[in-house]
């Protein structure tokens, strides 16, 4: 029941519909008895400056900021959180307001920890001496090399369809780890694919390749299986099992679908807003049943 109390949280993009961040921290709200709720907030592109301000007067405790707008919301805060200012993109924005009605809005990323605490919950634990193959070279892929060298992993590789792309992710977060050397680049073919692989112990497909309606595409070719020693992580949840994933299992690799790091990034946002420790279970199980009805 919405009454005077309710606190607001939502999601800002272009388009949200889609979205299962509604669903995922609603159900978090009612498991825990907190009176918040979360709503879908389409912005269109030009838009975001109104909407933040938007955001602030209305009194909403934060919100999620998704496509196109983690990159212009950044302008719009008073402050931005280590990750957001290494990845150059912001997830996650919590409003402070005081007692004089002021207010504070703080931009953060937690797409990063979010994909390591989904890699750790999957079985992996990146580490020293062991070999990360990271396919793709957008936001998503960036967030992934980020948690990657953060969470201590030994090498990685990037593997782009556009090399310009791989090297320049490379260049801008080099720097931000003593790590930095162990990052080098690949142009994405099936050889370099297939021949990283074998090397490697960690595989992430972080391009949108295998996404529903295309679901029949996967970035590993039909001819040959994939090492069976490899973890191998889609960062696509629709559909749950990828044409990617289906593979890895029929090879007997360890198959991680992309839930676990859409619901432990949304467990940190939870986290920052309500103080509360985050249901990750409720929340998993209120995407699987909304993944169900598409
Ligand atoms: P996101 O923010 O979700 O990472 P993005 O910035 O659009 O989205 O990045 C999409 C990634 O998927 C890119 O690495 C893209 O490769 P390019 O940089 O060459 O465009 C990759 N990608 C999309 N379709 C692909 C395809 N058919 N084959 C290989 N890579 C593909």
């Amino acid at each position: 029941m919405i009454d005077g109390q309710t606190q607001m949280v939502g999601l800002i993009g272009w388009p949200v519909e889609h979205s299962l961040s509604p669903v995922m921290h609603n159900a978090a709200f009612d498991a825990l008895g907190l009176n918040w709720r979360y709503v879908p907030l389409p912005v269109p592109p030009g838009q975001v400056e109104a909407a933040v301000r938007g955001l602030a007067a209305l009194g909403f405790r934060g919100a999620n900021v998704t496509v196109p707008h983690k990159q212009t919301v950044r302008q719009m805060l008073n402050s931005i959180g280590p990750s957001a200012r290494h990845l150059g993109a912001v997830n996650t924005i919590l409003i402070v307001r005081g007692e004089d009605g002021s207010t504070r809005l703080g931009g953060y990323n937690t797409d990063d920890t979010g994909f390591a605490g989904a890699l750790r919950m999957g079985g992996y634990e990146p580490e020293e001496g062991r070999r990360a193959v990271v396919v793709g070279a957008g936001g998503a892929a960036r967030a992934v090399v980020f948690g990657l060298l953060w969470s201590g992993s030994g090498e990685i590789v990037v593997l782009n369809r556009t090399p310009q792309r791989a090297e320049a992710l490379v260049s801008d977060l080099r720097g931000f780890s003593d790590q930095g050397f162990r990052l080098h680049t690949l142009p994405l073919t099936v050889e370099t694919l297939v021949e990283s692989a074998r090397s490697a112990d960690l595989l992430v497909n972080a391009t949108s390749v295998g996404l529903w309606p295309q679901s029949e595409r996967s970035i590993w070719p039909e001819s040959v299986s994939l090492p069976a020693h490899l973890t191998v992580f889609d960062l696509v949840y629709r559909p749950l099992e990828t044409r990617l994933l289906r593979q890895a299992r029929e090879s007997g690799a360890n198959a991680i679908n992309g839930l676990g790091m859409l619901v432990r990034q949304g467990a940190v946002a939870f986290e920052m807003w309500t103080g509360e420790a985050a249901p990750v279970d409720v929340m998993r199980a209120a995407c699987e049943r909304a993944l169900g009805r598409v």
